[in-house]
């Protein structure tokens, strides 16, 4: 039983059956053309934001079979049709919908990340990471559970966006694209777009990286792992790395993660940071949401708490963003 507040407790029976998985870093070997074989691309433009291009996440269920998945998640995910299991695979394939709703409020707010450190905590596909590398931030970390979904889709993304966005608009002029669907939700607009595979052609091969070649990409680093074991291992870099922003995104849905959450939000902020959460009010069948991050947040005392947004549709949804108590406010 997890007690979170005085009058609230919650069943704690969301804790992972399996071992946490132990964080490590990981380093971009492969040539983008291999990363991005077969891949069907999306790209979403939010107003005056950057186009942000990622790998469809049905590219995953189609080539599952085809795929190096030491973690075996691809397989696990689409026979138990599961967007979660938990301590196994954490939902990072596919792009959450909070993840919109904060690149929404970014580009309303006008914040550029220009020399700024950042952290996607909990990244999956990495648009907001990815946002934030592509309007100047010095660096960028990008961190998810699972590490198929850093290597087969946070990586890849991530070098998607750093090629030319032209080279990418170029191929569409030239109709290279099997099949493009357009949609358009509010000031979002999405586009679908299936490259040409040839059938029987040789799959690419693979190269190292040359990342003199890839700026935006030298100023990326990429862990996967659980939480605890990720504070721990960049605890032990000299100095530390600390960020001025940390973006988490649709991760307070489990009550079980939080004290590592917090534990790991606290340790890498810096002074005067600030960690902009986007979330559901609420989690069906997993128990987390808004109201207990939040009572569990003022517990600690650590973080003050505040709504950016509040959506009103539906489920709802909110981005909140914590920055450290000042002594005057303890
Ligand atoms: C629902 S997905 C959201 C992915 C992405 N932020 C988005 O909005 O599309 C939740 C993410 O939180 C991360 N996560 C959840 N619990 C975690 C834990 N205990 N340790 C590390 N990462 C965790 C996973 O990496 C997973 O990708």
């Amino acid at each position: 039983m997890l007690t979170v507040g005085a009058s609230l407790q919650i069943e704690d029976n969301t804790k992972p059956a399996e071992p946490l998985k132990e964080a490590k870093e990981h380093v971009p070997q492969n040539d983008p053309q291999f990363l991005l074989m077969d891949a069907v691309t999306e790209t979403v433009t939010i107003g005056t934001l950057p186009p942000l291009h990622f790998l469809n996440e049905t590219v995953f269920e189609k080539t599952a079979s085809e795929r190096t998945d030491e973690e075996n998640i691809l397989s696990r995910t689409s026979e138990q049709r599961s967007d979660l299991i938990s301590g196994v695979y954490e939902g990072g394939l596919k792009v959450w919908e909070c993840t919109y709703d904060l690149l929404e409020l970014i580009e309303k707010d006008g914040e550029t990340f220009g020399g700024k450190t950042i952290l996607d905590l909990g990244c999956g596909a990495g648009l907001l990471g990815i946002l934030a590398l592509k309007r100047g931030a010095k660096q960028v970390h990008f961190q998810d559970y699972n590490s198929t979904v850093v290597e087969q889709l946070t990586v890849p993304n991530v070098i998607l966006n750093c090629q030319e966005d032209d080279k990418v608009d170029s191929d569409d002029e030239e109709g290279s694209g099997k099949g493009k669907i357009q949609e358009k939700f509010g000031s979002k607009i999405k586009v679908k777009e299936e490259k040409d595979v040839e059938e029987g052609s040789p799959a690419p091969k693979k190269r190292a990286i040359d990342l003199s070649e890839q700026p935006l990409l030298a100023k990326c680093r990429f862990f996967s792992g659980d939480w605890s074991t990720f504070l721990a291992l960049v605890k032990k870099e000299d100095p530390q790395p600390k960020y001025d922003i940390i973006f988490t995104s649709e991760t307070i849905y489990n009550t079980a993660y939080y004290p590592t959450l917090h534990e790991t939000l606290h340790k890498l902020l810096s002074l005067g940071g600030l960690v902009y959460l986007a979330t559901k009010s609420h989690y069906f069948g997993v128990g987390g949401g808004l109201h207990l991050f939040e009572t569990f947040v003022e517990q600690r005392g650590i973080f003050s708490l505040d709504h950016l947004w509040d959506g009103e549709e539906g489920l709802q949804r909110h981005v909140v963003v914590l920055r450290f108590k000042m002594p005057k406010d303890t």
